[in-house]
């Protein structure tokens, strides 16, 4: 087994803002509806001629440079997505198309989910580990404005655009430490797309109140799996693996969830209020839930604004459709 490392991470936003003011005009809400229950103030919204393919691009593009590699460096291409458009062939062919990427890159896209870029993440890890290349880039990347019905209140609140993307390669010291993969199909139908008015590929549909309780749970499960695979450790001695954890950069899905994940965190492993709390990266009030962008975009952003930085030991954790959870444990 070889070790495995993030060298190099970037981002990419839309430019328009749609904010809480604008939704109040469309559906029945109003801002402190939406700041209470959610934490969201305002999202970032694709152009017409923008897509996951074209964000994606432009966030990988930032990776390149940040990593100081050569795009040639690059052997595989995983994409986490969810809005392709046709759904095939793949968004991570076009993006090699568009970047020229190596001729005989192999390239695949991940449908998981918003949970799509952490597996999208674990697959880079495994490439890595077994030596079956020395550099993968990793992109996560959803255009959910596509998806979304802005008559329903009940979903169009949540959702933004972005992409976000990492480029991993092979390491002489321990970077990516583990991955925890998780499902649980029996409740797919809880988060889907359903068609409305027959084109596309359908409308983002959910029962919010069971995909939050299933969201806390699956995400304090998953940080607890990353830190202790074999499920052995007693309290004590998961509270000291836990406490070996800088920061957590969850799923930017609602910032109740990842508070009410913090919390507990906090009573199942006896910590003192607010410790689990702090360890939370929480982007969302700018951008709402990007799906499979939400957590690259909050890794590069922390990195990039110091709230992280090389040497910490970060958990990314996130949740979806499928329904599927999974974590990501990352010494930097
Ligand atoms: N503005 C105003 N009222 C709204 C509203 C909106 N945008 N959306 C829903 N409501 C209403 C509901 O109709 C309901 O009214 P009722 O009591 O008269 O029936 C009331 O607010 C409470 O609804 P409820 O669904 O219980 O609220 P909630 O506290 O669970 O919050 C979500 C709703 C969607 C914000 C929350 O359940 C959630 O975040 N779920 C997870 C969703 C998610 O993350 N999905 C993506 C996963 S990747």
């Amino acid at each position: 087994m070889y070790h495995a490392g993030i060298i190099g991470t970037g981002s990419y936003i839309p430019e328009r803002i749609l904010t809480n003011h604008h939704l109040k005009e469309m559906v029945d809400t109003s801002d402190k509806w939406i700041v209470e229950r959610t934490g969201i103030r305002e999202r970032r919204i694709a152009a017409e001629d923008e897509t996951n393919v074209t964000m994606g691009v432009k966030a990988l593009e930032r990776a390149i440079e940040n990593s100081g590699i050569h795009r040639e460096d690059i052997e595989s291409l995983v994409v986490g997505t969810n809005t392709t458009e046709p759904v095939w062939p793949s968004a991570g062919g076009h993006m090699a198309n568009i970047m020229g990427l190596r001729k005989d890159l192999p390239f695949f896209d991940v449908q998981a989910g918003c949970t799509g870029f952490n597996f999208a993440f674990s697959i880079g890890e495994m490439f890595i580990k077994g030596g079956q290349y020395r550099t993968v880039a990793v992109v996560g990347t959803d255009k959910l404005s596509a998806i979304t019905d802005y008559e329903d209140r009940n979903t169009c609140v949540l959702f933004g655009d972005g992409a976000g993307a990492v480029i991993l390669k092979r390491t002489p010291h321990e970077g990516i430490v583990r991955s925890h993969l998780g499902g649980n199909a029996k409740s797919r139908d809880l988060l889907l797309l359903l068609k409305k008015g027959g084109a596309g590929n359908g409308y983002i549909w959910m029962e919010g109140r069971k995909v939050y309780t299933f969201a806390r749970r699956a995400m304090v499960e998953s940080c607890f799996r990353v830190l202790d695979p074999s499920g052995t450790a007693g309290k004590k001695e998961l509270r000291a693996l836990f406490e070996q954890v800088t920061k957590i950069i969850p799923h930017q899905a609602n910032a109740r969830i990842i508070m009410g994940a913090a919390e507990e965190l906090e009573t199942r492993l006896e910590l003192p209020p607010g410790e689990a709390k702090n360890k939370m990266i929480v982007t969302i009030e700018q951008y709402g839930n990007n799906s499979t962008a939400s957590i690259p975009l909050a890794l590069d952003i922390s990195l990039r604004t110091g709230k992280i930085k090389k040497g910490d030991l970060v958990i990314m954790v996130g949740f979806g459709a499928g329904l599927t959870y999974a974590a990501n444990l990352v010494r930097l």
